[in-house]
């Protein structure tokens, strides 16, 4: 079937399926290339990743596929309070909730300090350098001439929103796309105008909306799984869709064992949001963690993600073993 949308010309691609960056793991270059290579845009979640991992994966994915592909990344949390000083009464207390899980999978006592995330400007310097078709990106506005530098390499940019104040204001930005989280959404929950929790909003009822707000052509994300969202997704105005969740018990993508047999057995009652695992909202199948630390001060994204982090990690290798 051939597909006419807005967002598919923009993005180059003959499907309107987007695999969306699956920072932590699943994101691969081996499933980034399989999607675009059946016609969709696969996406490198950078995120997470130093700037020479990242130009790494560039350079690999492009030996995979002659394809467009997205690469994506975090834009850097506001300056407010400063993340880079996060309050040492909440870190000290976090160190100590954390203390009695770090023993049990058998990591010594959290002494780190900052920085607790990966260099920005670092990443998107490579971004730019290695001159890619598509850029994404969440949690805020690209800083500086960050749009005006990605145009003029010729990379078509997309921002994420979660409201309606955060779409127009991407619009006025200049990218090109929009991509409208909904509430369904699993991860992190990009939300970087108003709360969090203020902006829990169906994916149904997020993308008229939004549609109606800018001019620009939107991508719906958030609990599409199959055709049949694909196609509801189009139908209530967007020009493709973003899919995480269905991508990652792919052969290609690199979810570990034990969140795969989680998801296996999960069913739609068994996920749960969380702002305590990793500092920021997020969606994900419920797990002792996220139940324990329900309610608990936490010191915000992305020092609790850093403090969590290996914590996650060993416990996955600890179960895989056992
Ligand atoms: C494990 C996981 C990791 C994610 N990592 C990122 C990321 O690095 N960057 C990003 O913009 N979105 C990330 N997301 C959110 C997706 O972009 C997208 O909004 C979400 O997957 C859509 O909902 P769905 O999972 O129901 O399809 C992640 C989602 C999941 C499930």
């Amino acid at each position: 079937m051939m597909w006419s949308t807005a967002a598919i010309s923009r993005l180059g691609i003959r499907v309107p399926v987007i695999q969306a960056p699956l920072g932590g793991g699943p994101s691969t270059v081996e499933l980034a290339a399989a999607v675009c290579n059946a016609g969709g845009l696969g996406t490198i979640a950078g995120g997470y990743l130093t700037a020479a991992t990242l130009r790494e994966q560039i350079r690999a994915l492009r030996k995979l596929t002659d394809r467009p592909f997205a690469v994506n990344l975090f834009v850097p949390e506001p300056a407010e309070p400063d993340p880079a000083e996060p309050d040492p009464a909440v870190l000290d207390g976090a160190r100590q909730l954390l203390s009695r899980y770090r023993e049990e999978v058998g990591l010594p006592p959290d002494r780190r300090s900052g920085p607790w995330a990966e260099d920005f400007d670092e990443q998107f310097g490579v971004v730019v350098d290695e001159r890619i078709p598509v850029f994404s990106f969440t949690f805020g506005l690209l800083p500086g001439d960050g749009v005006d530098r990605l145009h003029g390499v010729g990379t078509v940019v997309m921002g994420t929103a979660t409201n309606v104040r955060e779409a127009t204001a991407l619009a006025s930005s200049g990218v090109d796309l929009l991509c409208a989280q909904g509430a369904e959404a699993g991860g992190h929950h990009g939300t970087w105008i108003g709360s969090a929790r203020d902006s829990v909003i169906g994916t149904m009822a997020l993308v008229p909306l939004v549609c109606d707000a800018v001019a620009v052509p939107v991508v719906a994300a958030g609990g599409i799984m199959d055709g049949r969202g694909v196609a509801a997704a189009l139908c209530l105005g967007a020009g493709a869709a973003q899919m995480g969740t269905a991508f990652m018990l792919c052969p290609e993508a690199g979810t570990r064992v034990p969140h795969r047999r989680a998801m296996t057995s999960a069913d739609e009652t068994s996920v749960a949001l969380t702002s305590t695992v990793t500092g920021k909202l997020a969606r994900g199948v419920r797990n002792r963690l996220m139940t324990e630390l329900e309610g608990a001060t936490v010191p915000p994204y992305p020092v609790m993600n850093r403090l969590t982090s290996d914590l996650r990690k060993a416990s996955a290798d600890r179960t895989i073993r056992n």
